[in-house]
């Protein structure tokens, strides 16, 4: 019988390792990659990956990232997993089981929480976690451009970097209902593989990711160190090049823009809980889709 995989727990500081990591993430899941955010120096303290090595590979792995969790105007910290997942030629094995329980055993009592794809809906519910809806959200709005745009940001630059996540750190969050703090390393994923709406910078205190479409500005996200909903109406025009005439936001924008209502479910969005049960999460709500690891 050939030997078991041996469990690796990944930090920031296993450096010779990340890219065995990143091998596998890139193996198993065909959108997502961790190549150009490592490069970024982005992998911090609070992400720790639970890699069964075998040969040299990760062949299976569930990752754990902590999080300053936000429900219902109550600070929680908790775990957000992703990255869960086994080599196909792996699989059947009880290896994804084994690198879910050794996660799951380091967060102890604390609650858990995910963004699963349709082919594992069945697969979370035997850890413990139970699905949670969300919702999207949506409102009417006329603006016209302004003369000048906003200047845009680019992530790639590493002092534009750091200043971003050093204001991630002091944002507010952008919802009381349910949301999380301090995301700017997972929002930088999303930068460093070209999925995040462009970045525009408002003031020394205010950045929002946004993307017009079709008459249709998706607010994205927001990370401000005071947010207002008179300073971000004020800017929208800046952040468009065509008239629009509604705002679509990746995040529950009630307190921020209280015209906004929910426009109907995330079918996509796949959250699942552990430990926290989901009517706290009242009956709308939309975990900031930048913040989604
Ligand atoms: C889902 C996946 C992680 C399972 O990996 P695996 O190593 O084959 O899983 P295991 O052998 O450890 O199986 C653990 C248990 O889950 C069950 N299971 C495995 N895949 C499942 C699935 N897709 N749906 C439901 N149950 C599943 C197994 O039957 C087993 O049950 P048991 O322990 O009660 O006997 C793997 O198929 C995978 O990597 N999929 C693609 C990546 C992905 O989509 N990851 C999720 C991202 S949100």
């Amino acid at each position: 019988m050939s030997p078991q995989p041996t469990l690796r727990i990944l930090d920031h500081t296993d450096t010779a390792l990340h890219p065995a990591y990143c091998d596998y993430v890139s193996r198993v899941f065909t959108q997502a990659d961790f190549r150009r955010w490592c490069e970024w120096e982005q992998w911090a303290p609070g992400y720790l990956a639970y890699s069964l090595f075998e040969d040299g590979r990760v062949v299976a792995n569930a990752s754990a990232m902590r999080q300053r969790l936000i429900v219902d105007g109550e600070e929680i910290v908790a775990f957000q997993f992703g990255a869960v997942g086994c080599l196909p030629e792996s699989r059947g094995r009880g290896l994804a089981r084994r690198a879910m329980e050794a996660a799951l055993a380091a967060c102890g009592d604390a609650p858990a929480l995910l963004f699963a794809n349709d082919s594992v809906l069945e697969f979370y519910p035997r850890f413990g976690f139970v699905p949670a809806p969300q919702s999207e959200f949506e409102a009417d709005y006329i603006a016209e451009p302004a003369p000048r745009r906003a200047p845009r940001l680019d992530l790639a630059d590493p002092a534009t970097r750091d200043a971003f996540l050093a204001l991630a750190a002091r944002a507010a969050p952008t919802s009381e209902g349910f949301a999380t703090r301090d995301y700017g390393r997972t929002a930088t994923w999303y930068a460093a593989n070209g999925y995040s709406a462009p970045l525009f910078r408002i003031d020394a205190d205010t950045v929002v990711f946004a993307q017009e479409d079709d008459g249709v500005l998706t607010v994205e996200d927001v990370f401000a160190a005071a947010p207002s909903h008179a300073a971000l109406a004020a800017a929208l025009p800046r952040l468009i090049e065509r008239p629009i005439r509604a705002l679509r936001f990746g995040f529950d924008p009630r307190t921020l823009w209280p015209q906004a209502r929910p426009s109907g479910p995330d079918r996509d969005a796949g959250l699942f809980l552990r430990g926290l049960d989901p009517s706290r999460l009242g009956p709308h709500s939309r975990f900031p889709l930048l913040a989604r690891t």
